[in-house]
């Protein structure tokens, strides 16, 4: 029979544990832990290299104003794209296994040298709208390095540079974290973005990558 001791989930009646308890520690560790690292297992090989890529312009347009109100003009601010428009690249499975995500959307981004994209906040205006998420939705963006960090490849992520990356190497930060990145370097700089909602229902574990969790 059940008493005050037992947890929710055996409770009569009770909630289950998970959605609800999980998703308020989440909340709260999401808003102290800005943005993280996690590293990846290559299994893309060389692939990300061979696909269409296509130029589309920056998606917010006011933002891009203030850039070139700041002095950033004729540049290109805009990277080429491999989005979920396309086939889904079969390696693909390996992150929509490891990463806890409801939502998981993924685009392959190539920055050929000459490309920035000065400060700004994601305002994952498409993913809102196509999955209709509340306000108060916590919305992770995940950046994975799919080659080692090669000269002039940056990023920032709160005021903090990162450099040096190996392949495979993947940075997330939660909602309007501001970030930057550019390529004033000699190659194409090549990142896979995955965007999406945390599973509550999932222990803290699986979305915290706080022991330097190499999937
Ligand atoms: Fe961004």
């Amino acid at each position: 029979m059940a008493t005050q001791d037992t947890p929710p989930s055996k409770r009569l009646g009770g909630e289950p544990i998970g959605a609800t308890e999980y998703g308020k520690w989440y909340k709260s560790w999401a808003d102290h832990r800005r943005w993280g690292e996690v590293w990846f297992t290559r299994v893309w090989g060389d692939t990300h290299r061979d696909l269409p890529y296509i130029n589309e312009p920056f998606n917010d347009a006011v933002t891009q104003k203030s850039w070139e109100d700041r002095g950033f003009q004729n540049q290109r601010f805009t990277g080429d794209l491999y989005d979920m428009r396309n086939p889904e690249p079969e390696w693909m499975s390996h992150f929509r296994r490891w990463l806890p995500m409801r939502h998981f959307s993924w685009s392959l981004y190539r920055m050929p040298p000459g490309t920035v994209l000065p400060e700004h906040s994601d305002t994952y205006g498409r993913f809102r709208e196509i999955y209709s998420l509340p306000a108060d939705a916590v919305i992770r963006r995940y950046v994975v390095f799919l080659e080692n960090w090669q000269s002039g490849h940056y990023i920032e992520i709160d005021d903090a540079p990162v450099v040096n990356w190996i392949c495979g190497k993947g940075v997330f930060w939660h909602g309007d974290v501001p970030h930057m990145a550019a390529n004033i370097g000699r190659t194409d700089r090549y990142t896979l973005q995955i965007t999406g909602v945390i599973d509550e229902s999932m222990p803290p574990w699986r979305w915290q990558h706080a022991n330097n969790n190499f999937f």
